[in-house]
């Protein structure tokens, strides 16, 4: 509901189409991986990711880990970006600047939140089949992690909503498949300097 107005953070309900989306999922993961394979499914503790797992299979076993959970923006958490840029500009840039080392007044940078996934890494590590329900910062680092991106470059990673992402590691890498449930999104992805919202999909590489 807040990325229809383009705030961040908070704790809000689904949109409607989060909900057709949380409702088209179990179709998506059994095409993606088949009916033999229950997953475990590991959300954050926010509302919208624990609703976007509600109608998959009661078999599936789910977890909350707090360490999902969405990137703090501390005291610009529930503020559109614009807002951000008129009552801390300095802040604005200096993101910009270096994203993945700027930490929101009171709140996190991207290197907090790559700590803080540790546990949930080295878990993943040892796993299989795990289907993680999260935030576009906290799947940004855990993605980066698996596909070797520059960690310089992974807080301006695109990350289609809407979307399942399979990853497989194997000897020579991580394999990536992407199935979109095409139902349109409102994303609060942005661009270096740019305070626009828009319509997902982003396109290969940014806008
Ligand atoms: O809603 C916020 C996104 O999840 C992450 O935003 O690109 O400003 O870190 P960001």
């Amino acid at each position: 509901m807040l990325n229809l107005d383009g705030r961040i953070g908070g704790d809000a309900s689904l949109s409607h189409r989060g909900e057709e989306y949380a409702r088209k999922l179990p179709e998506l993961v059994r095409a993606s991986v088949g009916d033999d394979r229950p997953l475990t499914v590991w959300t954050s503790t926010l509302k919208r990711t624990i609703d976007t797992a509600r109608y998959l299979p009661k078999h599936y076993n789910q977890l909350q880990w707090k360490a999902l959970d969405e990137l703090d923006a501390g005291v610009c958490d529930g503020l559109t970006y614009q807002e951000i840029k008129d009552r801390y500009p300095e802040d604005f840039a200096a993101r910009d600047e270096d994203k993945y080392n700027y930490r929101y007044r009171g709140g996190e940078s991207y290197r907090d939140v790559v700590i803080r996934l540790e546990p949930i890494i080295m878990e993943l590590e040892r796993s299989e089949d795990i289907l993680i329900i999260s935030h576009q910062a906290v799947i940004r680092c855990i993605y980066a992690y698996f596909m070797q991106k520059n960690q310089e470059d992974s807080p301006w990673l695109p990350v289609p909503l809407h979307t399942l992402i399979k990853l497989t590691p194997r000897a020579y890498g991580t394999e990536e498949e992407k199935t979109s449930a095409n139902i349109k999104a409102v994303s609060t992805w942005r661009g270096k300097g740019s305070t626009a919202k828009h319509e997902d999909p982003v396109p290969e590489g940014g806008i």
